[in-house]
């Protein structure tokens, strides 16, 4: 198990999820259905259960605890709620020491640079700590806020993908970015 510390900026806590955290997650999910709708995949009514965000904190702490995959959950600085969560999935070792990273922020927390906050945090864990070489992030290219906020985290566009991930029930093509570290 790698350690995975509480990651502390201005404005959130940055964490992995805790069975206590259930409710929050729960709500989370609930409370931002429309506004993610259009850029996951098709969600069945099971998803929006408490005991479906119990099993997802479950598996992730699995995942962490056999260096998978890390699934953040970003709270307010009191830890009232989840404002917000970013993953990094499909860890590879060996002479990849590469992920992938995939991120939601709350609708109405939009607008105010939180996400680029908790981001710039979390992959500054990625590349220090958990000794990660390059973090690969993709968007569909209808997603404008998703675009803005790769660029201005220093990713850099490396491909197109078509037809890359089914998402809300359709396939759809990709752009394809990443951040790769560098010692400066
Ligand atoms: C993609 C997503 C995370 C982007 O959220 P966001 O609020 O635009 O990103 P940030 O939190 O970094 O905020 C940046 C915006 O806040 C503004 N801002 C205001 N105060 C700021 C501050 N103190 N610091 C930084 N930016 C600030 C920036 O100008 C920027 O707005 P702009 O892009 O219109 O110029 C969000 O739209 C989302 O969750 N979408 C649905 C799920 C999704 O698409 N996931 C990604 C799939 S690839």
């Amino acid at each position: 198990m790698r350690a995975v510390p509480v990651l502390r900026t201005a404005r959130t806590r940055i964490r992995l999820a805790q069975a206590s955290d259930a409710s929050k997650l729960l709500h989370f999910r609930v409370d931002n259905a429309a506004h993610f709708a259009p850029w996951e995949p098709l969600r069945d009514v099971g998803y929006y259960t408490l005991e479906h965000a119990a099993r997802t904190i479950e598996q992730g702490r699995e995942a962490a605890q056999s260096d998978r995959g890390y699934p953040f959950v970003v709270l307010d600085a009191d830890e009232a709620a989840i404002i917000a969560s970013f993953t990094f999935s499909g860890v590879m070792r060996g002479p990849f020491q590469a992920c992938f990273l995939g991120y939601g922020l709350a609708a109405g927390g939009q607008g105010s640079g939180l996400m680029q906050e908790a981001l710039q945090a979390g992959l500054g864990w990625a590349f220090g700590q958990a000794g990660l070489h390059r973090v690969m992030a993709n968007y569909m290219p209808r997603n404008e806020r998703s675009a803005r906020l790769l660029e201005r985290l220093g990713f850099e566009r490396e491909g197109y993908a078509r037809d890359y991930l089914q998402i809300a029930g359709c396939w759809e093509d990709h752009v394809l970015t990443a951040k790769i570290h560098s010692a400066d």
